[in-house]
């Protein structure tokens, strides 16, 4: 044969290989580990939001990660709640009608403590209460779940990340098995991710939002995952989050929020998210086998 043709008979053949030998995209998305199940706020399409009756829901319906929202009292206890406010998730107009506009910094830990946090929910959850950080890491432990804890408002409360890495610490959250497995701290805050980082350098963290590519660089300083709501995300802009390695040695992962229906979960899953965070872990779950 002459080598011409040889030659570009043996890269023709080469190419045929590689080509049966390189997984077509939809072989790709199979192959991937189904994403994690996170239950926002505990279970809250089945229980009150960020209460200890969230977190029992998600272990009932056996989801490992729970997220919360973590903020402070006016006389410095860390508590479980979303709003900077009282008034849509408990009962503190009522209780305490002449405080508006009800923020949670401006509520003393016993204040908060006779709320009820349940009712506005539903009858069954009357006499549910605020969690302290504390309550609710020794709920989740008693259920050996992990926990996304997200620093909510820091802003408003200076100094919050020494406090939760305190509470962390005390309540053995910062033992070498809490913090490989069971622990991810984020927030829409990149500096106060920066800080829990530049504090405790093991502790895995997430940053909240859908940061320019061109960026990515900067955030894998510090962050371990980047975490986007799930209407901002394409397939390329979860590959290109992938091609970042982070503080830990490994890539960065990506945890979508808040996907409460099968399109979307299916969707998120075919970009090839790491997680996805939801209301609703029972319909993400149906929605994807294996997750
Ligand atoms: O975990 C992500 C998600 O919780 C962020 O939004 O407002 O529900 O705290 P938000
Ligand atoms: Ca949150």
């Amino acid at each position: 044969m002459h080598a011409r043709v040889a030659a570009v008979t043996t890269t023709v053949l080469l190419g045929a290989a590689a080509t049966l030998l390189t997984p077509a995209p939809d072989a790709r998305a199979a192959a991937r580990p189904a994403p994690v199940v996170v239950a926002h706020r505990g279970a809250s399409a089945q229980a009150p939001e960020n209460t200890l009756a969230a977190v029992d829901k998600a272990a009932e319906m056996d989801v490992a990660w729970v997220e919360n929202d973590v903020q402070r009292t006016k006389d410095g206890e860390l508590v479980v709640i979303h709003d900077d406010t009282l008034r849509r998730t408990t009962n503190a107009a009522k209780i305490f009608p002449g405080r508006s506009p009800w923020k949670v910094k401006d509520f003393t830990a016993a204040e908060i403590a006779q709320l009820d946090a349940g009712s506005w929910f539903g009858p069954a959850f009357a006499g549910e209460r605020v969690p302290t950080l504390k309550q609710f890491v020794n709920r989740l432990d008693r259920h050996r779940q992990k926990l996304l804890l997200e620093i909510k408002n820091p802003q408003f409360y200076p100094g919050i990340e020494q406090q939760i890495i305190k509470v962390l610490g005390n309540e053995g959250w910062l033992d070498r098995w809490h913090v490989a497995h069971r622990l991810v701290v984020q927030s829409f805050s990149a500096d106060s991710i920066r800080t829990v980082h530049s504090l405790r350098p093991a502790v895995r963290t997430g940053f909240l939002g859908t940061p320019a590519v061109a960026d990515l660089p900067a955030y894998s300083r510090f962050a371990d995952l980047i975490n986007p709501s799930h209407t901002t995300v394409t397939g390329a802009y979860v590959s290109a989050v992938h091609a970042h390695w982070g503080p830990h040695g490994v890539p960065l992962g990506v945890f979508v929020w808040t996907v409460d229906d099968a399109v979307s979960a299916r969707r998120a899953a075919g970009y090839g998210v790491d997680g996805i965070i939801t209301n609703k872990p029972d319909v993400v779950r149906a929605a994807l086998p294996g997750a």
